[in-house]
């Protein structure tokens, strides 16, 4: 079969990128604009500001891109976007990015879902088996998808309130550490001792999860110490909250893994890259003789390599979108 060559666009939320992905799995060039110094003085990302770097930066993004390719359009197969989920200003930037692209060459426009990327990112460190499980965490999902082959979603548990990724932005707000709080939290968690006692969320025999009465229990952890005159011991803190959650995802993943009798783990998304979560799942995945997967570092958090890495199996089963194509900023990934 002849290469396919994507070029995928991911514009969700505050990165701005473009890559292009050979067959699906070998990264040519990825060149990406992250905004996070921008909304960091605001706390959280701000769409507004989002949409309007996002416009300043695509063009230049898809040129370097390629360039850094050594590619020319005309080595392009077809185009990938993110259509959603993800902040509308914001998606709507790169989807009009990618139309004009398509429509000017002549290329096929690929709609992708930006949660079909960050499980798709595994497929860029080593090839996807089915069936799998896939520990989906990021800032805004925190979900168990079943897969028996590619691109058939079956998500079989999700948090029932705050995602994983937006209670450790919650918690690292609490104690005054800057958006995102995720890798700050995780480093900590690696220097702290685990002191103070916090409920394990949502311990049942169910896939769901629930994450905002552990944010609540460290907020009130927080003022009652205060109250009490005590200093709060951050990194005990990080320790004590990080293991909480390693603790509910990993017996959960675990337990979704024998039900389903699956040998493969993948996991995906921003929180991927918690130290934390990828010793607990490497140790137990090792002792129940699992295959684990767990996406490079610069593939776990938005990044278009994945975009377009979804976007070659989404082109290959037929997938296409015309001009209409419109941002769904709550698009589910079984649909
Ligand atoms: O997937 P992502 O880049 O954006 C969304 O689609 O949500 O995930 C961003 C989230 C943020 O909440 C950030 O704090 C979290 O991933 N994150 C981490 C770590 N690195 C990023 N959370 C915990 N530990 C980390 N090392
Ligand atoms: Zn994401």
């Amino acid at each position: 079969m002849k290469d396919v060559y994507i070029l995928g666009i991911e514009s969700s939320c505050d990165e701005t990128s473009v890559s292009i992905v050979k067959n699906g799995f070998e990264e040519i060039a990825t060149v990406t604009n992250t905004q996070i110094d921008i909304h960091k003085e605001y706390g959280g990302v701000v769409p507004e500001i989002a949409s309007r770097e996002h416009v300043k930066n695509v063009t230049i993004i898809i040129e370097e891109c390629l360039k850094e390719a050594n590619m020319t359009i005309d080595d392009i197969t077809a185009i990938a976007v993110t259509y959603g989920p993800g902040l509308v200003g914001s998606l709507l930037v790169g989807i009009e990015a990618a139309k004009t692209l398509a429509y000017v060459n002549n290329k096929p426009l690929v709609p992708v879902n930006h949660m079909t990327g960050h499980i798709y990112a595994n497929n860029l460190t080593s090839r996807m088996s089915f069936p799998l499980m896939a520990l989906v965490i990021s800032g805004g999902h925190t979900e168990l998808v079943y897969m028996k082959n590619h691109y058939q979603f079956k998500r079989i548990g999700a948090t029932l309130d705050d995602a994983v990724g937006e209670c450790y932005d919650k918690v690292a707000r609490i104690i005054n550490v800057n958006y995102p709080g995720g890798p700050t939290i995780d480093k900590w968690a690696h220097e702290g001792n685990d002191t103070y006692p916090l409920p394990l969320p949502l311990n049942d025999n169910t896939y769901n999860f629930s994450f905002s009465g552990l944010k609540s229990a460290v907020i009130n952890l927080v003022h009652n110490e205060e109250q009490r005159g005590n200093e709060i011991r951050k990194k005990d803190l990080a320790c004590s909250f990080q293991n909480v959650v390693v603790e509910v995802l990993a017996k959960k993943t675990m337990k979704a893994i024998k039900d389903y009798k699956v040998n493969n783990l993948i996991v995906a998304g921003g929180v991927a890259a918690n130290k934390g979560i990828r010793e607990r799942l490497e140790s137990d995945c090792r002792k129940n003789k699992i295959n684990l997967t767990v996406p490079e570092f610069r593939f776990c958090t938005d990044n278009a390599a994945m975009i377009a890495a979804s976007g070659y199996y989404a082109y290959l089963r037929g997938d296409r979108a015309d001009l209409t194509l419109n941002a769904n900023s709550s698009l589910d990934l079984d649909k």
